[in-house]
Formats: C-alpha cells, sequence, structure tokens
C-alpha cells in the first residue's frame, strides 16, 4: 500500500499526476460537477494537532468525489491514555480505507503506515507537510504556468513546509533559496536529498542567512510561522532569533518585479510577513488556501483507489 508520508513518496511522474489531477479537479468543481471517484471510500482524519485548512479540506474533499471522512481527535482516542500507534493502527485500518494524519513526532505516520495497512497521508508533521506542497505547487503552476527553472526564496525557519518545499522543488527543477536564521537551517538529511535531486533536475539549492541574497530575482517569496505547533517553548527566543526574516516591501522590491508572494497559513502579520503585502496585488496566499482542497482530493484520489 503506497503511503504519503514524505514528498519523496511520490515519483516525478507520481507528483505531476496529482498536479495535473488538481487542476482536472478544480474545473469539474467549479463547473458543479459531481464526482464520484471516492463513492465507498471512507478516509479517517487522525489529529493531534490543531488545523484549520487541511482538517476541512479533507473532509470537504472526501465528500466532493462521493466518499467520506471521520475527524478522530487524538485527544479523545485512547491513543492520549497511553495505547501504543501500532495498536490504534491495526485497528483503525480494519474499519478504514485511509488514514490522513496529523501529528508531531513523524515516526507516528511512519508506525501508522506500517501496522495499519491501508494508505497513510502525512497532513503534517515535525518532519514535513507533504500535501501542503501539492497545494503550493499547482498555485505556482496557476501563477506561473511552470514550475521548472523558477526561483523561489524562503525566508524564515527551515521547518517542516520549508523541508517539503526543498523535496517538491527539487523533484520539479525550481531553485530554492532558503535564508534562515543560524541554528534554524532545514533538517540535514532533507537537504542533502534534496541537493542530489536537483543534480538530476537542474534545479538548484541553497542555505544562506541573508534574506535579502535569497531574494534577489525571486519569482515567488514565500514565509511561514516563527513558531511552529510544538515549538511554543521557545517563542521567546525565536521571536528575537527571527528579527529581519520577514516578507515586506523591501524585500519584495528585490525580488523580480511580477515575483509572487506566498504563505501557508496561518499567518502572523507584523511578524513573519507584513499586513500590506499579505493583502497587496502580489499575494496569491489567498489562492494558494483554497487549492488545498484541490490538492488535498488529488491526494486521496492517488492513494485510495489503490487495489
Ligand atoms: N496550511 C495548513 O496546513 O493550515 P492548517 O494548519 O490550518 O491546516
Ligand atoms: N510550520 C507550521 C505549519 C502550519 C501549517 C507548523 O508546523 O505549525
Amino acid at each position: 500500500m503506497k503511503s504519503f508520508l514524505s514528498v519523496t513518496d511520490a515519483s516525478k511522474l507520481e507528483m505531476d499526476r496529482v498536479l495535473a489531477r488538481a487542476k482536472a479537479i478544480k474545473t469539474l468543481i467549479k463547473r458543479g460537477r459531481s464526482l464520484a471517484t471516492l463513492s465507498g471510500k471512507i478516509a479517517g482524519l487522525l489529529f493531534e494537532k490543531p488545523s484549520t485548512r487541511t482538517r476541512t479540506s479533507f473532509e470537504v474533499a472526501a465528500r466532493r468525489l462521493g466518499g467520506d471522512s471521520i475527524y478522530l481527535a487524538a485527544n479523545e482516542l485512547q491513543l492520549s491514555r497511553g495505547e501504543p500507534v501500532k495498536d490504534t493502527a491495526r485497528i483503525l485500518g480494519g474499519y478504514l480505507d485511509g488514514v490522513v494524519a496529523r501529528v508531531y513526532a513523524h515516526d507516528t505516520v511512519v508506525q501508522l503506515a506500517k501496522y495499519s495497512r491501508v494508505p497513510v497521508v502525512n497532513a503534517l508533521s515535525d518532519l514535513e507537510h507533504p500535501t501542503q506542497i501539492v497545494s503550493d505547487l499547482f498555485t505556482i503552476q496557476e501563477a506561473k504556468g511552470k514550475l521548472k527553472g523558477l526561483k523561489l526564496a524562503y525566508v524564515g525557519d527551515g521547518n517542516n513546509v520549508c523541508n517539503s518545499l526543498l523535496l517538491g522543488g527539487a523533484v520539479e527543477g525550481m531553485s530554492i533559496s532558503v535564508a534562515c536564521p543560524a541554528g534554524y537551517e532545514p533538517n540535514a538529511t532533507v537537504l542533502s536529498e534534496a541537493e542530489k535531486t536537483s543534480r538530476f533536475s537542474g534545479g538548484n539549492i541553497d542555505v544562506s542567512h541573508d534574506p535579502v541574497e535569497a531574494a534577489k530575482e525571486a519569482d515567488l517569496l514565500y514565509t511561514d510561522v516563527w513558531v511552529s505547533m510544538g515549538d511554543e517553548a521557545s517563542k521567546e527566543k525565536r521571536m528575537k532569533d527571527f528579527d529581519g526574516y520577514q516578507i515586506n516591501n523591501d524585500l519584495l522590491k528585490v525580488a523580480k518585479r511580477d515575483a509572487n508572494v506566498m504563505h501557508c497559513l496561518p499567518a502572523h502579520r507584523g511578524l513573519e510577513i507584513t499586513d500590506d503585502v499579505i493583502e497587496g496585488k502580489q499575494s496569491i496566499v489567498w489562492q494558494q488556501g483554497e487549492n488545498k482542497l484541490y490538492g488535498a482530493a488529488s491526494v486521496l484520489e492517488w492513494l485510495l483507489r489503490q487495489k
């Protein structure tokens, strides 16, 4: 059973098919067509952390495709009283056609996939956020008409979103420049994997501590929160360390004139991004947010229809 725990679980061919199908599903849904590709399928959404977009988009996607979903708050399961993940996985796998899981430790999605015997979708872990990157790449294709050869500057924390962006951008031959404070670099294994992939795809990966250098001639500027879910204990230190790692009008001027601004959301205006930039003409943040629905639908179709 194929799962989607990391961007690396999708080959270039699979990623391109998922992106193309997201586009087709968007067109069909916008035309009011009803789809039945997930008829009879039920996905379980097991979430250890809050979510607005990912939870809602997966729930709506399952229904729009003629299937259904069940939300399972981890704190209401026996997991919260110490039942092992592998036991939970074996039971859920017997009831459900797939599990979409948002977790703290990445190993939890690995365990769920190993023991459930149904496809598991990583809906965000401390290491990656692969479904975010599906909808982000789709949004970039809509905005720019292509992926290959584009330069994306990621300014901020080398976190789960950054890790998955590096892997996704590398597969698609994009140039990804990360600017983060010292000590907040992306995961080292992810980085070397992305560099390796880039050498074949014609992309490029670089990591610096200089947002201006990263943003030069960029087609896209991307940021995420300074304090991810689970990092709250270091909030005070992070507020100091991330000072200056902000997408604002000065930084936008360094990028290409037609550059677009992205943020996976939720955003903290005045910290990682300014209000005028997120609300401004170059922002594609709201389109990016909407596209999570079509990315989710395409990922569910890809994984839940395996024999
Ligand atoms: N971008 C994203 O994953 O948002 P949620 O936390 O609201 O799901
Ligand atoms: N990096 C953020 C993404 C939220 C969608 C977090 O993990 O909290």
